[in-house]
C-alpha cells in the first residue's frame, strides 16, 4: 500500500513537471504583448455600438473591477462566454471574427496596446493569450 502511494505521488509529481514544461513552451503570450490591430479594434467598436451597446455600457467592462475577475484566464473562455451567450437576445449570432473584434475593442477600452496581428478567432489560438493585470 506505501509503496503504491508512493508510486502514485510519483507519477503526479512527473504529470505536473511535464504539464509545467508544457506552459513553458514558448508562444505564450498575454493581453500585454499588443494581441490585437487598431483596425480591429475600431471595427470591433462599430458591432459593440450597434449590438452590445443596447444593453451594456462601456464602463462595465473596463478596469480592475471586472478585468480583475479574469485574471490568468486564457482569452479563450472569454471569447467562448461571450460567443455562446451573447448578444442575450440572440447567442451566438454573429461571427467568430466579430466576436474576436468586439473583444479587441474590450481590450483597447481597457488603455490594452494594439499590435502588428489580429486577435485570433480560432479557441486553440487563443488559449495561448493569458489576461492579466495591471489594468487601468
Ligand atoms: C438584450 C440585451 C443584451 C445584449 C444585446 C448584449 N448583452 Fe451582454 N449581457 C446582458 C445581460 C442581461 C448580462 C448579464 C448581466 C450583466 O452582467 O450585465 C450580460 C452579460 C455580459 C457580459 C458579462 C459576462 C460575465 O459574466 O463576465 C459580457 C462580457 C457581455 N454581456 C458582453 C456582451 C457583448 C460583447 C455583446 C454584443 C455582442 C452583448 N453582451 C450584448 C444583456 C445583453
Amino acid at each position: 500500500m506505501t509503496f503504491l502511494r508512493t508510486l502514485s505521488v510519483i507519477a503526479l509529481l512527473l504529470a505536473a513537471s511535464a504539464l509545467h514544461a508544457i506552459g513553458q513552451e514558448g508562444d505564450s503570450k498575454t493581453i500585454h504583448d499588443g494581441v490585437f490591430t487598431e483596425a480591429q479594434a475600431e471595427q470591433g467598436a462599430k458591432l459593440w455600438e450597434g449590438i452590445c451597446g443596447e444593453c451594456h455600457m462601456d464602463e462595465e467592462f473596463v478596469g480592475e473591477n471586472y478585468m480583475s475577475s479574469w485574471t490568468n484566464v486564457p482569452i479563450a473562455e472569454m471569447f467562448d462566454l461571450i460567443s455562446v451567450t451573447m448578444p442575450e437576445d440572440n447567442p451566438g449570432s454573429l461571427a467568430d471574427a466579430e466576436y474576436s473584434a468586439i473583444i479587441a475593442h474590450m481590450l483597447h477600452l481597457n488603455g490594452l496596446p494594439a499590435g502588428e496581428a489580429e486577435l485570433p478567432a480560432v479557441y486553440e489560438d487563443l488559449q495561448k493569450i493569458l489576461i492579466q493585470g495591471p489594468f487601468q
